[in-house]
């Protein structure tokens, strides 16, 4: 059964990195997959998460299964860091959480919820969005439509044309939003704009699923829920992918969440209760230690500020080398005009480099960036901001 099996393409984030790792270029710069590097260009395990493992390590007394859901306190910590502690959606209880393996599992389950509750409802995605959005929703049988979003004249965001995608959206459709740092191209809307689409949403009665992976790298843990505060304020029902690789530092040990926010306890109970047949089928529960780390962190006061400092220190480095890198480039003498880099938010940029100037920077200076042109911009360094530079100024 093998033998007329064809070389699947690989992916285009995860495939570069491997890529990446057999290039013996030792200059080599990773500019694709979305991980934070510090400034000697080390991803680090942050001080807290060291702390919290510590704390685990000695008090862990059993590796039984969790429940389907995971594990109650890291789901009651999580809906404090989505809305706020005593929001009203905690309070009044209509909010249901379970812990599940990173963003990418809780947007898996959303898919299988979708596909068989709700088989006729399309999902919006916005143009550009995450490769792997498209990826998922297709492999779950959810079929992807596009609303609009950049503006390539200004590399902002073209907020009225998205404004009249989505008012074509129809009644039972769910629409993707990135929840802040808009991955790939770091425009995010302003509070406003959150909240004339969640107007919007509810008069036409579309479901938003809202990605929240990089809550604390745009300006700052609360500062970043602006959008889904005024988001929950105009629609009462919604779904909400979280992930914790970012702002944890915990890529590997894949820890994010799926929350659904229903008119009441009730309703959310039952939505839930479908959401945990879809975990069972997929991969059963989820796995304990990266939820165990947030829960002990954010649990502890001391241990949370801590975090809260050390996620400051992630935002401030990227947004310091946004400014590097526009200036590096202007001081090089590049015209083209890179400078809406700096106004946009989190890892990601794009930087307009088209698909032949990406492949020229791989194969002839090992510097790797997404195939769509968009860079991380955590993976810049003051070391490296010279040679990738000189490199972008060659393949212009
Ligand atoms: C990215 O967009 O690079 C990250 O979210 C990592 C991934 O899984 O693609």
């Amino acid at each position: 059964m093998f033998e007329n099996v064809a070389i699947a393409p690989p992916d285009p984030i995860l495939g570069l990195t491997e890529t990446f790792k057999a290039d013996p270029n030792p200059d080599k710069i990773n500019l694709s997959v979305g991980v934070y590097k510090d400034a000697t260009g080390k991803t680090p395990v942050l001080e807290t998460v060291k702390e919290a493992e510590k704390r685990i390590l000695a008090q862990e007394d059993s590796k039984g299964y969790l429940p389907m859901t995971g594990e109650p306190v890291y789901c009651a910590r999580l809906q404090e860091l989505l809305f706020g502690e005593g929001h009203e959606i905690i309070t009044s209880k209509r909010a249901a959480t379970a812990q599940c393996p990173g963003g990418t599992g809780a947007l898996r389950v959303v898919g299988d919820y979708l596909h068989t509750l709700h088989p006729d409802a399309s999902l919006w995605l916005s143009d550009p969005t995450w490769a792997n959005h498209n990826t998922i929703f297709d492999a779950a049988g959810v079929e992807c439509k596009k609303y609009s979003y950049r503006d390539p004249k200004t590399n902002g965001l073209d907020f009225g044309a998205m404004y009249e995608s989505i008012k074509k959206i129809p009644k039972g459709d769910a629409i993707l939003l990135h929840g802040c740092c808009h991955n790939p191209t770091g425009i995010d809307p302003t509070p406003e704009q959150w909240a004339l689409i969640g107007d919007l949403l509810a008069k036409q009665g579309v479901l938003p699923l809202v990605d929240f992976a990089y809550q604390g790298l745009a300006n700052g843990i609360e500062d970043d829920r602006a959008g889904l505060l005024e988001l929950v304020k105009k629609v009462q029902q919604l779904l909400i992918c979280s992930s914790f690789s970012k702002n944890f530092g915990l890529y590997r040990e894949r820890i994010g969440a799926l929350t659904v926010v229903g008119d009441n306890k009730e309703q959310a109970d039952t939505v839930m209760s479908q959401v945990k047949l879809r975990i069972r089928y997929n991969y059963s529960n989820p796995p304990s230690h990266g939820g165990q780390i947030v829960a002990t962190v954010l649990s502890d006061p001391q241990l949370k500020a801590q975090w809260i400092e050390e996620v400051a220190d992630i935002r401030n480095r990227i947004n310091e080398m946004r400014h590097l890198f526009v200036k590096t480039l202007k001081d090089k003498g590049v015209t083209q005009d890179f400078s809406s880099i700096i106004e946009q938010r989190g890892m990601f940029s794009f930087s307009g480099l088209n698909k032949d100037q990406v492949n020229r920077l791989r194969e002839e200076y090992s510097i790797y960036i997404v195939g769509s042109g968009r860079i991380n911009v955590a993976g810049m360094t003051k070391d490296n901001m010279d040679r990738l530079c000189d490199a972008i100024k060659a393949v212009l």
